[in-house]
């Protein structure tokens, strides 16, 4: 019984170094995938279309505040194929890699 107690408290102490450990690499992650995502509004072309802050061209709408509006997942999805996410969406389906559209979603989400 004591065994028990002592084994399960290391398997605990272990998932918590781990924790402790991973948390500030996920936070720094996340971070850089979304100035990857700030990049790739200029980088995809967005800023041909949409405003974000003081950048970009008001043809389509300000994306200022978009992660507001949208969770993350739509804004994947949207960013894949716009169609998907509403039949009658005027915005082009832009051709780009699994990463681009991760990194953009995670950028737009932050804009708040
Ligand atoms: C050719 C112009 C054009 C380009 C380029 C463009 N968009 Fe759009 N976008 C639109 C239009 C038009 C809409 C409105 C679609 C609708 O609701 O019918 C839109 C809508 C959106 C929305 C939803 C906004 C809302 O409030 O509902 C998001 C998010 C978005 N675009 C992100 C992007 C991103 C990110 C890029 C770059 C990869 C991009 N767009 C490139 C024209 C464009």
């Amino acid at each position: 019984m004591k065994g028990d107690f002592h084994m399960i408290a290391r398997v605990f102490a272990l998932g918590l170094a781990l924790f402790l450990v991973g948390a500030p690499a996920v936070a720094q992650d996340r971070a850089a995938l979304i100035a990857q995502g700030q990049l790739l509004f200029r980088g995809q072309g967005c800023y041909g279309c949409h405003i974000v802050g003081k950048v970009g061209t008001p043809i389509a709408s300000d994306l200022s505040r978009v992660g507001g509006k949208y969770k993350e997942a739509y804004l994947l999805q949207w960013l894949k194929d716009p169609a998907s996410q509403k039949p009658t969406a005027h915005m082009p389906k832009i051709a780009m890699t699994e990463a681009d559209a991760r990194a953009l979603a995670a950028w737009l989400a932050s804009l708040r």
